[in-house]
């Protein structure tokens, strides 16, 4: 069986950084140790002055296959996903079909066997009516249930109050919700077409889709799993306000309730609209600047538990629409690690830090079988990152789809070297190697 001996990097691992070698064999992560003598005939990586984290588990993405593959499809964006270093992905229902029968959660399968780069597993949407089948979810296949108690991409609004308990009573898997109230929402909106008419400016997206909505939104949700006893996750928290919602007094294997945050609330804030205009347009909306600084302080105090992407990627065509058209969402899987070794960089946040919420964080949540750890006998998802390696994102070395990034032109000070997906080395220097790596992920509950 094939071996890799990756010498002398610095793991980092449950808070710990050691300098130590590292076997794969086959799959797996065969041994860690001080000093591992090279095998004959095996490949060696001198990681000297390099860290190897666990690859990243990105718990929320949008790869839009199938039905929408005029944006992306699992192929592309999986290979932008292991260039950022991201090995194992969830992926969401508002694709077309929607992901709400079993038909069509067995076909996003089927199409990710044939394709992914990376790991990868699905949400199952809810709906208004599919309350009869989240009952018969396969919780060691189904990653977990999203519910859009705010509308966005793909209609998938579940807006019916009793049909939200019922949902909530039923389950014991995880419920990934969107969090935005909608009439906050519609209200907004028709205040400002009254003053604005179609030219309504992208500045008021965070006042459309305002900090109260998704307050409102998120203490519903958390009232009705702490009435019902459901295990509930938040998505994309992007408010202050919200951060006072969560706890930070349990281990997260304790927590019924949990809270993700995104790399674009923690980078973006209102005052990059000027320069980006509906580039930056998502759902929820980036807010205010004091927002940003709170998400970072709650996610190092762990109030919020797992940091993730959201990435949504839309053509350059749809996102040059006007506000009111332009779709919302971007692609960031292949950027969200080295703005996060920029933040590092900039002491916003520990390495360690980054590995808990990022890799460790989304395995136990989930209970995903033996990934988002840097131990012996896990599956060998790994990725060595270098955070005195500085680039600037630049159009052509996107591997998304759609072409653009919200973060060209940026600068950021450390990079992704070399991912392994699989024991398999997937990307390294620039490139992708590997095209077809990923494996199912599997769940132990
Ligand atoms: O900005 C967003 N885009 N938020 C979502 O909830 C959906 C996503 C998409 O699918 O485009």
């Amino acid at each position: 069986m094939t071996t890799i001996l990756i010498q002398n990097a610095t793991i980092i691992n449950e808070g710990i950084a050691r300098v130590a070698d590292l076997r794969v064999r086959g799959a797996y992560i065969d041994a860690i140790a001080p000093i591992l003598s090279p095998l004959p005939n095996e490949e060696c990586i001198d990681a000297t002055g390099q860290f190897l984290l666990p690859g990243l588990i990105d718990d929320q993405v949008h790869f839009r296959e199938p039905g929408l593959t005029h944006k992306a499809c699992i192929a592309s964006e999986s290979q932008a996903a292991v260039a950022g270093g991201i090995t194992s992905f969830i992926e969401m229902p508002n694709t077309q079909p929607q992901t709400t029968t079993f038909e069509a959660y067995q076909d996003k399968l089927d199409r990710a066997a044939a394709s992914a780069a990376a790991n990868y597993s699905f949400m199952f949407g809810g709906t208004n009516d599919n309350l009869e089948l989240l009952k018969k979810l396969d919780k060691t296949k189904v990653a977990g249930i999203k519910l859009f108690l705010g509308s966005s991409t793909g209609n998938m609004l579940v807006d019916d109050h009793e049909v939200l308990r019922q949902i909530f009573s039923n389950t014991d898997m995880v419920i990934a919700a969107h969090c935005e109230d909608e009439q906050t929402i519609r209200d907004n909106l028709a205040k400002h077409k009254a003053i604005f008419g179609a030219a309504i400016p992208i500045e008021k997206h965070p006042v459309i889709r305002s900090e109260e909505a998704c307050y409102i939104s998120s203490s519903q949700a958390i009232r009705l799993a702490e009435e019902t006893g459901a295990r509930l996750h938040v998505f994309h928290v992007s408010t202050a306000k919200e951060t006072t919602l969560f706890r930070n007094d349990i281990p997260l294997r304790d927590k019924k309730i949990t809270a993700e945050v995104c790399t674009h609330h923690l980078w973006f804030s209102e005052d990059d609209y000027a320069e980006k205009g509906t580039l930056i347009k998502w759902n929820p909306a980036v807010k205010k600047a004091s927002d940003r600084e709170a998400l970072w302080a709650a996610l190092n105090d762990d109030r919020l538990d797992v940091l993730a992407t959201d990435h949504a990627p839309h053509t350059w065509e749809e996102k040059q629409q006007p506000y009111t058209q332009a779709p919302s969402g971007g692609p960031l899987v292949q950027h969200a690690l080295p703005a996060l070794l920029t933040a590092v960089n900039k002491g916003k946040i520990s390495l360690e830090k980054v590995v808990e919420k990022a890799c460790h964080n989304p395995a136990i949540l989930f209970d995903i079988e033996k990934r988002g750890f840097v131990k012996e006998g896990f599956f060998a998802d790994l990725v060595l990152v270098d955070l005195n390696q500085s680039f600037e994102v630049k159009k052509k070395d996107l591997l998304y789809q759609c072409q653009w990034s919200p973060f060209e032109g940026t600068q950021f000070s450390g990079s992704v070297l070399t991912t392994f997906v699989n024991g398999k080395k997937v990307f390294n220097q620039g490139k992708i190697i590997e095209k077809h790596a990923g494996m199912q992920l599997t769940f132990t509950r």
